[in-house]
């Protein structure tokens, strides 16, 4: 049976960022339960961090709220690991207009695949608004300060991983 009260963020994650921290804090104020769900795909993966150092980064910085935050990875469809975790509710966050457009078709995809399965855009906190794990990694690879956008951890890894 499916349960409403928990909700299925996924994501690359590569690496977790303030915008999306601010996104599940409030998520929480609406479900009981929000399962941060890392998609991996070991062909096409060009990501900076594996996925093991991912979900630890994430269960370090919800260690305080680790009954209602479970970090996850998953391979494959979306929709098929939603309907295995008993989640009808997608959430994803919308920073600008140009977010729009790739959310819009991901959103109509997953509900052609499965109808049952909606999805929740939550707006992204001000403060985070031009925060991206792309721009992240880019601006640390250059040299550049990222304090603040990042939880304190992220930070950390992400210096050791530009040898900062
Ligand atoms: O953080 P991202 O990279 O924008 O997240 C994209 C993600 C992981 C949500 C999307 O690529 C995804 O759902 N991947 C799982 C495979 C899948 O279901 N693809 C069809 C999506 S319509």
């Amino acid at each position: 049976m499916a349960n409403n009260n928990i909700a299925i963020y996924p994501g690359s994650f590569d690496p977790i960022t303030n915008g999306h921290v601010d996104l599940v804090k409030r998520t929480l104020r609406v479900f009981d339960k929000i399962v941060i769900a890392i998609a991996t795909n070991p062909e096409k993966d060009r990501c900076l961090f594996n996925v093991d150092e991912r979900l630890q980064m994430i269960n370090e910085v919800f260690a305080d709220l680790a009954g209602r935050v479970q970090a996850d990875s998953f391979q494959g469809l979306l929709v098929d690991y939603a309907e295995r975790k008993h989640s009808q509710v997608i959430i994803r966050g919308l920073r600008a207009i140009s977010d729009f457009e790739y959310e819009f078709q991901m959103a109509m995809m997953n509900h052609r695949l499965k109808p049952q399965l909606e999805t929740l855009f939550m707006m992204t906190g001000e403060s985070e608004f031009y925060t991206s794990s792309r721009l992240v990694k880019e601006v640390v690879s250059l040299g550049g300060d990222v304090s603040g956008l990042v939880p304190d951890n992220v930070l950390k890894k992400l210096k050791q991983k530009f040898k900062r």
